[in-house]
């Protein structure tokens, strides 16, 4: 297995699907390597993709805001990374062969990483991960065991700029997950 150094080098050179033409950088992910929590989103957009950093934009500072509540944070205890590592152009979703391509990466990192607890927001990040046939609305807050790992999604922070009659729910969503934490992680809170 190639260590996280060596694995951050390959991907910041990987021309496996297109969007490496059109970006300024690879977004690898960032926090801590041995976080036993692991968040993934979609996929960079432009601030992203200038600064080489996930969620740096309106919705990233939202996700700031809401891994707060639960005493979480991206120096810390957590590591945060995306679906597809390169932007999509104009902000498109990702393509299914990019996600398909992509996600080796993502599973690379878990494999270092080896996470007890991964929060997909999103639709695209939970049926990439998840399930294809989930629905955000209807799934979201959901504990889903697999690997022995346990999986939720969330609303996209980018999703609740939008409505933010999605709020409570979310809030509902984030203390299961500081719930889970207690249970079932020895180093997050400590
Ligand atoms: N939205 C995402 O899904 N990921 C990012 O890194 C930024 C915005």
């Amino acid at each position: 297995m190639l260590s996280w150094d060596n694995l951050k080098e390959a991907c910041d050179n990987c021309t496996k699907c297109e969007l490496y033409k059109t970006r300024t950088n690879v977004v690898f992910g960032v926090g801590n390597r041995d976080a036993e929590v692991l968040f993934i989103g979609e996929g960079p957009g432009e601030k992203e993709d200038l600064k080489g950093e996930p969620f740096v934009g309106r919705a990233g500072k939202l996700l700031d805001d809401m891994l707060k509540i639960i005493g979480l944070s991206r120096s810390n205890n957590i590591f945060i990374a995306n679906i597809v590592k390169c932007r999509p152009p104009g902000n498109r979703d990702p393509h299914n062969t990019e996600r398909e391509l992509c996600v080796d990466w993502l599973n690379a990192q878990i494999s270092l990483l080896k996470p007890k607890i991964i929060i997909c927001l999103g639709r695209i990040a939970a049926t990439q991960i998840i399930d294809s046939e989930l629905k955000i609305t209807r799934d979201h807050g959901k504990w889903y065991d697999r690997d022995e790992m346990k999986f939720m999604a969330l609303y996209h922070p980018a999703a609740l700029l939008r409505d933010p009659h999605k709020k409570p729910d979310t809030f509902v969503d984030l203390k299961k997950i500081e719930k889970m934490i207690k249970e079932v992680c020895e180093k997050t809170y400590e």
